[in-house]
């Protein structure tokens, strides 16, 4: 079984807090409405010097020095985004060009919303495979989203769920275990999340709040299922389950609905909000920071969202690659 792991993570947030009283100074809201149906307190969104390209470069720079390898072994490129800065090029090409990346690799941007992280990383481990370069069997997998400028400061109902920050992982693949690498990816071409193209006048974020709810609680705990069965593993060989992180509410469902362990599922949207394709890598790199990933872990990670899109990885954590005890990674 051709599989991919996680060796490092980085990540990025912009400094500015925005807190829900901060949203209620702006539109008619309050802390307790949006905490309560959201799980979210405050998130953050960049300012004048940052943009997705300047964060996703930063978090792949950190995943980057942590992972152990040299740069000159990445195979591969992608960023998941759906809020680059330009149409083209891609948010990956020049993150590819600041960090003086291999030139003959694919580099790309991958654009599934809030499933785009876990379709980068199945599309990397093709491409991988596709390739089968000895030399160059890491990716470089990044999630960086600047959603605040998708945002209608006047409509509260989407206005307040949104954030922006970057995270990044270094992935190796190679030959694995039936049991350490499934994917399960889909789409029902639905418009219930819908964004013009940005540089338009009416490029905001429209959301049927209450449909991708419902779409959200079947859809999760099918994609958990489907990954057992094609890895043959129970809810205890899962370490982590990371969802994508838009609303508590939506991760208590599936808790209940799969008699779960609450605490495996990792949650950091109070403090960050939705931030889309980078919501997974972001939870990723918080995780790392606090010691919370070991060598040998599985992951659950399960990403839905515009499109209908939906996509689950499960895959382990491997740590950084530890080549001689001189070279220990940063
Ligand atoms: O990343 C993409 C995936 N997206 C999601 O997963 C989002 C999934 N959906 C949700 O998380 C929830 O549907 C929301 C948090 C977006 C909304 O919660 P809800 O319980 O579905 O609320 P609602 O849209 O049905 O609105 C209920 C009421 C309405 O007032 P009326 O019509 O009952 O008088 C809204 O106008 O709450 C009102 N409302 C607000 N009130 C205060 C909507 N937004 C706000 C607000 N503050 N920010």
């Amino acid at each position: 079984m051709y599989t991919i792991s996680i060796r490092s993570t980085g990540y990025v947030l912009p400094e500015k807090i925005i807190t829900n009283d901060d949203m209620s100074s702006i539109v008619d809201t309050s802390d307790e409405w949006i905490y309560s149906r959201t799980g979210i307190h405050s998130r953050r969104f960049v300012g004048e010097e940052q943009s997705a390209v300047s964060m996703a470069t930063e978090a792949a720079r950190k995943a980057l020095l942590s992972s152990g390898i040299s740069k000159e072994e990445i195979g591969v490129v992608l960023v998941a985004t759906l809020s680059g800065d330009y149409a083209t090029p891609s948010v990956a090409c020049m993150v590819q060009q600041s960090l003086d990346l291999p030139k003959d690799i694919p580099v790309m941007d991958v654009n599934a919303a809030c499933s785009g992280f876990c379709y980068a990383l199945e599309t990397a481990r093709a491409l991988l495979l596709a390739a089968n370069d000895k030399q160059r069997p890491y990716g470089l997998i990044i999630g960086t989203e600047e959603l605040s400028k998708l945002l209608d400061m006047t409509d509260r109902n989407t206005c307040v769920l949104f954030g922006d920050g970057a995270g990044a992982v270094v992935i190796e693949a190679g030959e694995g275990d039936a049991s350490d690498y499934a994917s399960v990816l889909g789409a029902d071409g639905g418009d219930a999340i819908l964004c013009p193209g940005v540089g338009r006048e009416d490029a905001h974020i429209k959301m049927n709040g209450k449909e991708v709810f419902r779409f959200a609680v079947k859809i999760l705990p099918s994609c958990i299922r489907k990954l057992q069965e094609k890895t043959g593993t129970r809810e205890e060989d899962i370490d982590w389950f990371v969802c994508h992180q838009a609303n508590a509410r939506i991760i208590d469902h599936v808790v209940r609905s799969l008699k779960a362990n609450d605490a495996r599922f990792f949650r950091n949207m109070e403090h960050l909000g939705n931030t889309s394709g980078a919501s997974i890598p972001l939870a990723l790199g918080e995780m790392d920071e606090k010691h919370l990933l070991s060598p040998g872990q599985r992951l659950m990670l399960i990403g839905f969202g515009s499109g209908l899109t939906w996509g689950g990885i499960l895959l382990k954590y491997a740590g950084p690659v530890c080549r001689n005890e001189r070279e220990l990674p940063i």
